[in-house]
């Protein structure tokens, strides 16, 4: 009887297995076996120590798994956002970090470069990435989060480039990227032009002029990842490393926003895979642990908590794939749907997976707990929930609403 019970128990991944093509079961095959053997046994002491994962960097380096997305042509494998999505899928399992640092080696600054790029541009960006490096994007500053548009960083036109001044903060890889991807406010002397993206390269790092990092924020969860402050002091830019989309300098910020919902899809399976990764262990703690003389699966508590989880993966991982089947980019609303969503069920999920537990779940030794800190994060980096309910509410109402800022300047102030 127990046997039959057993053998209906699958998870998502094996149900969702049979829609890839074999070159995609082959690469996630690949992709599950290095995150077993080479990832999940370092997961622990990478949250403990907060230390960089230069080891895990090399091994994902050597399978191919950094700038899988970069175009034959470039020395990449050519490979599109769901071929990315699993294999981050399969790394988040067993090590949040890690998979961050798949999602900005294929989705984030590189698929801004690889769209908008000149061809010096692609390759620098191909030559960096695909020899490991994380690039960093650099777009949050201290009194610009969520109004990212209201950022003052500024580029400077100066002869034939810019000087870039301003400060950065919660930059993912501060101190350790070499490629970074700026946004700033362009001026050409007194004349504003919009925002635009500009590449600069700390390589060595610390070693570029007017380049520095800041503080390091302690954080709850992803800890393998600095999160840091950037200040630029007169940087000098040239020309040709200034990002310009197909609508011009001006039209930067659209342009590469529209890249930047690659790194939302990116950042949503990460927190699929935390989940997907909690809910395996959920299942089979409940079949080995026993109670009331019988395993903890076969109450209906848990059965109906871990129907739920498996049902909330699926439907994650379904906007997830279906945003990340795209031409070029995610579309803007798909990516916030699968965001929101999946940021939000990876948190509900891997709480109950810390339930299904009971007090092991509680313990540090149970790598559950460290599941449910990295989960966290993924409501606020990216767009916050808030924020990308405001952007699929514009999409689907067709109409900028008052919400942010050019609606907000008509609006009365309570202070008024
Ligand atoms: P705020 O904008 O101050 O928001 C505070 C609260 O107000 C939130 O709940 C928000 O949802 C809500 N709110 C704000 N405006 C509205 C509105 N119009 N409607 C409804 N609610 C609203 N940034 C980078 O540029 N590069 C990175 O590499 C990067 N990495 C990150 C890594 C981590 C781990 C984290 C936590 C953040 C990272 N960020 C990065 C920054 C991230 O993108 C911002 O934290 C995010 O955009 C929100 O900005 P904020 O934290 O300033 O919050
Ligand atoms: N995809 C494609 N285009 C986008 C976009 C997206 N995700 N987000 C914004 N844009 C476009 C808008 O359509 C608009 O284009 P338009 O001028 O043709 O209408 C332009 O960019 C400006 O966007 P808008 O929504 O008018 O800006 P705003 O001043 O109201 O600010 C945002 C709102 C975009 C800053 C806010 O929605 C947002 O995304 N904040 C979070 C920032 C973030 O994710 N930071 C992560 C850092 S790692």
């Amino acid at each position: 009887m127990r046997a039959k019970i057993e053998h209906k128990l699958r998870s998502p991944v094996e149900n969702s297995m049979h829609r890839l093509t074999s070159d995609q079961q082959k690469l996630l095959e690949r992709a599950r076996a290095l995150a077993e053997m080479v990832i999940a046994p370092r997961a622990a002491e990478i949250d403990r120590t907060e230390e960089y994962p230069w080891d895990n960097v090399d091994a994902l380096t050597k399978a191919g798994f950094m700038g899988m997305t970069i175009p034959h042509s470039h020395g990449g494998a050519g490979l599109g956002y769901l071929e990315a999505a699993l294999v981050v899928e399969e790394m988040a399992k067993v090590c949040g970090s890690t998979a961050r640092i798949v999602v900005e080696g294929n989705m984030g600054a590189i698929g801004a470069i690889m769209a908008y790029g000149s061809e010096q541009q692609k390759a620098l960006a191909a030559r960096l990435v695909l020899a490991g490096d994380k690039p960093a994007i650099c777009i949050t500053e201290p009194d610009a989060g969520s109004a990212a548009t209201e950022m003052t960083t500024r580029a400077d036109r100066n002869g034939s480039g810019y000087v870039i001044n301003g400060k950065k903060h919660w930059i993912t890889g501060g101190g350790i990227s070499k490629l970074h991807l700026i946004f700033a406010r362009v001026f050409d002397g007194a004349v504003e032009q919009g925002i635009g993206g500009f590449i600069v390269i700390n390589e060595p790092p610390g070693e570029t002029k007017g380049f520095s990092v800041g503080r390091r924020e302690p954080t709850m969860g992803l800890r393998g990842l600095p999160e840091t402050e950037i200040e630029f002091k007169d940087i000098k830019v040239d020309e040709a490393m200034a990002i310009v989309p197909p609508e011009g300098l001006h039209r930067g910020f659209a342009g590469l926003m529209n890249a930047y919902n690659g790194q939302r899809i990116g950042a949503a399976t990460v927190a699929l895979g935390l989940a997907q990764g909690a809910f395996e262990q959920a299942l089979a703690y409940a079949k080995s642990r026993e109670q009331f003389g019988r395993p903890i699966y076969e109450f209906q508590g848990l059965q109906w908590m871990l129907a739920d989880m498996s049902t909330d993966i699926s439907a994650a991982r379904a906007l997830i794939h279906n945003a990340a089947s795209c031409e070029e980019f995610p579309d803007a609303l798909e990516a916030a749907q699968a965001k929101v969503f999946t940021s939000e069920m990876a948190i509900r999920v891997t709480n109950d997976a810390l339930q299904v537990f009971g007090a092991a779940g509680y313990s540090r030794r149970n790598p559950i707990e460290r599941m449910v800190r990295d989960a966290r994060m993924f409501t606020i980096g990216g767009g916050t929930a808030q924020i990308l309910r405001t952007v699929i509410a514009t999409r689907i109402l067709g109409q900028k609403l008052p919400q942010t800022r050019d609606g907000y300047m008509n609006m009365p102030r309570a202070t008024d």
